[in-house]
């Protein structure tokens, strides 16, 4: 559930006024007619090289950093996705002029004069949040919803108010944000973005330490610096900024998607293939590669940012992908938007394994749509027991609803090793972060279609 509010940030001490709307937060608008849908023939056999599109999350980041700069940015391989309209959006809303054309988006922020955002389009993705970071900076102020996006806990965003609010403490007086000490108590992704991009434009020196260390961090410091910005240690668990009164927009190449990359090495697992993918970082996947190793999976470099994943049976002769266990935490642990997907993968493997959910408080949702596929899963809390090929779990095709981003990909990847038609519905939650994932999987042998349902016979 979700509480939206109006939270002003000022000089003075911090002011929350609330309208209380109690909504869903997982409640999509509906096309009234037609319920798009994906419809997958399996068990699939896949085969041949996909190409990775830039990361969403880097890509959220770095456009909320635009704000920072005076004149113009330039990001290049920007996924076309629903969440990077939804941050368009919310950017043009407070008057930054952004055009977006052959994968690239160019922003000029210098129009930028009101600190309210545009509330509809908050309210469907986090990253619209990060915002308030570069507004407070720039404006001393921000108006904005508490931030929508998958439902998979409570997601509070305590750590980046508290931060601004300590860093604010300084300035009560004069113009604009001062440097500060701050510790986050979790190394929160987005707080550690946001305080980073307040900081970047504070006076003084910020410490920021128990940060995230997380792959999108480094990008968004990386941008940030090539901006004129002055932040340090960007990967490790501290950072040390020296405030500048000006950044100035510059050029940038989003890194390819890490999350994308480790779905479809799990789909190269799950249908026992064997795929290739580019561009790939492998330092970014390195958690993922060794699990699938310790599978049977056989992963090599094919240059430095290709991979290949074959998990064809010709490797284990009379046996099969053996279980593992996870536990998903912080970079460089097991990332959580994986979870969902190896999921799926450990349904097809030998043996039973333990999936523990520790970054959020309520990720498991998924696991009730695999067991309409027949999967065996007994879910306690965040963690699962998930009894392999041989303790019980046999997919076979279904009518499944995808809950939220990545539990919508591990119904996918289950789809493609089920047997027979699955129909996954609410597939507007994949198409946010996903780009042209139905076509990625056609060029790779899948049978899948998009296709549109007759409201009336869907599972809404
Ligand atoms: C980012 O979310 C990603 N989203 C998520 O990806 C990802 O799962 C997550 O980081 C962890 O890696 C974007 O970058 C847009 P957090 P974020 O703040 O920033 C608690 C996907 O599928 N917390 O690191 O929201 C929070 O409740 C999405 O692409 C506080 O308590 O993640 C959670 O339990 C899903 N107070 C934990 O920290 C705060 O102020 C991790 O959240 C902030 C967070």
């Amino acid at each position: 559930m979700a509480l939206f509010c109006n939270i002003i940030i000022s000089p003075k001490p911090f002011v929350l006024s609330c309208s209380y709307q109690k909504t869903h937060l997982s409640k999509t608008p509906q096309n009234t007619k037609q319920d798009p849908i994906f419809k997958i023939k399996g068990p699939a056999t896949l085969s041949g090289h996909i190409t990775i599109s830039g990361s969403k999350n880097s890509s959220l980041a770095l456009l909320a950093a635009t704000l920072c700069c005076s004149g113009t940015s330039l990001l290049h391989n920007v996924p076309n996705i629903s969440d990077i309209q939804a941050m368009a959006s919310i950017l043009s809303s407070l008057g930054a002029k952004v055009e977006s054309f052959d994968g690239k988006m160019m922003v000029n922020s210098d129009g930028v004069g009101k600190v309210e955002v545009d509330l509809e389009e908050m309210r469907k993705i986090r990253g619209g949040f990060f915002v308030i970071g570069p507004l407070v900076a720039r404006f001393g102020e921000a108006v904005v919803a508490l931030p929508g996006g998958c439902n998979i806990g409570k997601r509070p965003v305590d750590l980046h108010l508290r931060g601004d609010g300590k860093v604010w403490a300084h300035t009560a007086n004069v113009k604009g944000l001062v440097g500060g000490r701050f510790r986050l108590d979790y190394p929160s992704v987005g707080a550690t973005e946001t305080l980073m991009m307040a900081a970047s434009m504070a006076d003084g020196i910020t410490l920021l330490s128990n940060v995230a260390k997380e792959p999108e961090v480094v990008d968004l410091a990386r941008f940030l610096n090539d901006s004129g910005a002055s932040i340090e240690g960007a990967g490790s668990d501290t950072l040390v900024i020296r405030g500048k009164s000006q950044l100035y927009g510059s050029e940038c190449v989003i890194r390819p998607d890490r999350i994308e990359a480790g779905t479809f090495m799990i789909a190269a697992a799950i249908t026992r293939s064997c795929i290739s993918m580019s561009p790939v970082i492998p330092s970014r996947a390195s958690c993922l590669i060794d699990k699938l190793s310790e599978a049977g999976c056989k992963i090599s470099q094919v240059d430095q940012h290709t991979l290949r994943v074959s998990a064809v049976p010709a490797l284990y002769p009379g046996d099969d992908l053996k279980s593992f266990g996870i536990k998903t935490s912080p970079f460089p642990g097991f990332p959580t938007d994986l979870q969902p997907q190896i999921m799926s993968l450990l349904t097809t493997c030998t043996g039973s394994s333990l999936v523990e959910e520790s970054v959020f408080d309520n990720r498991m949702s998924h696991a009730r749509e695999l067991q309409k596929l027949g999967a065996r899963i007994q879910v306690n809390g965040n963690s699962a027991i998930v009894f392999g090929k041989d303790k019980g779990s046999s997919l076979c095709g279904s009518r499944v609803i995808a809950r939220d981003l990545r539990g919508g990909a591990s119904l996918i990847l289950a789809g493609l090793a089920a047997k027979g038609t699955t129909e996954i519905h609410k597939i507007e939650h994949i198409e946010r972060g996903y780009e042209n994932i139905v076509t990625k999987l056609q060029n790779l042998g899948a049978d899948i279609e998009r296709s549109t349902l007759p409201l009336l016979s869907s599972l809404v």
